[in-house]
């Protein structure tokens, strides 16, 4: 018993006169830890690693706002007018293919042009009759100008009249494609039904939304002026019986106001005040102690309105 405290003593002493002990007698601990460590580590490699470097994701978040387009009335148009071009059309679908798709397709259709470079698939070489995907058919260039060929560089123009696209089609396969495609009557036919070609439409106009938001505003701003002026006249009004009942029957005074200046009906008489009041009340600033209101207050709350607004 005495030896193991001594034993026991004689660590202590050890230990406070040679501190580096302390190590060695952690030093298997510290080991298993470490040990630990490594192990975790490499087997959450992945994890780790990857949370070292923030992701740099593509956001396809991004919500894009609707386009100014202004109305627009599509003519009704007979296609099978089209179907052997005139001059005058040829030289509208040059005139369009000039500002629209020479920048790809070259300025002989051969698929070259400055904007072409990269593009994969490249613009089609009008030139040649290899790879169509739609057809060189007046109706299937249509189909090409009205769709688009997404997801290629090929967008749509839907936004071109009947006309313009029918010029342009028939531009190109006078002028590039060698013997292009005839179309049947039934071919001509389906185009026509397809996109309402001899019913015409009106396209009617858009504006972002936030735009809109902008517009609705200011076309409340006067009124809502109007109330911030009449709520800074009420102090004016602080002996006014009227008034009193107005700050006991209100919870929110400035919704109070722009609602009664919105819903200018309740001038014509009293009862329509009332039940526009009671009607909705907490929603247009009043509260339930309208309830209580007698015959003679509604008559001084009412004109005690008349007066402010
Ligand atoms: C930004 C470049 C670009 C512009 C501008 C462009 N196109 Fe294209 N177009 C392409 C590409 C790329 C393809 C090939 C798409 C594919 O093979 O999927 C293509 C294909 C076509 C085709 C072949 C359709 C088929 O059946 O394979 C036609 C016809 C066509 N374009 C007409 C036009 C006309 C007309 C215009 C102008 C109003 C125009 N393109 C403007 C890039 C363009």
């Amino acid at each position: 018993m005495k030896d193991i405290f001594n034993g026991i003593k004689n660590k202590t002493r050890q230990l406070t006169e040679n501190p580096g002990t302390i190590f060695g007698l952690l030093y298997p601990y510290l080991l298993v830890i470490g040990l630990g460590l490594g192990i975790y580590y490499v087997q959450n490699l992945d994890n780790i690693a990857r949370e070292n470097v923030p992701p740099v994701l593509h956001d396809s978040t991004v919500v894009t706002d609707l386009t100014v387009k202004n109305s627009v009335i599509v003519p009704p148009i007979n296609v099978f007018d089209f179907k052997t071009p005139t001059p005058e059309l040829l030289s509208e679908g040059e005139k369009l293919y000039k500002a629209n798709c020479s920048s790809c397709h070259g300025d002989n259709g051969k698929g070259d042009g400055p904007a072409s470079a990269g593009l994969n698939p490249p613009p089609r070489n009008f030139t040649s009759r290899e790879g169509w995907k739609n057809g060189t058919k007046l109706s299937q260039i249509y189909t090409t100008l009205q769709e688009g060929l997404p997801p290629s560089a090929m967008v749509s123009y839907d936004y071109l009249l009947p006309e313009q696209k029918i010029a342009l089609a028939q531009y190109i396969r006078a002028t590039f494609i060698p013997n292009p495609e005839n179309d049947s009557d039934a071919d001509l036919q389906a185009l026509d039904a397809i996109y309402n070609l001899s019913a015409g439409q009106q396209i009617a106009a858009q504006i972002p939304v936030a735009k809109a938001e902008v517009l609705i505003i200011s076309e409340n701003e006067n009124k809502i002026k109007k109330v911030e002026s009449e709520l800074n006249s009420l102090n004016s009004f602080s002996n006014d019986n009227g008034f009193k009942l107005f700050k006991k029957v209100t919870t929110e005074p400035k919704i109070a106001l722009s609602y009664l200046i919105n819903n200018n009906d309740w001038k014509k008489n009293l009862p329509d005040f009332i039940s526009l009041v009671i009607n909705n009340v907490n929603q247009n600033g009043f509260n339930g102690s309208v309830f209580n209101l007698k015959k003679d207050e509604w008559t001084s709350l009412y004109n005690f309105m008349l007066k402010l607004i």
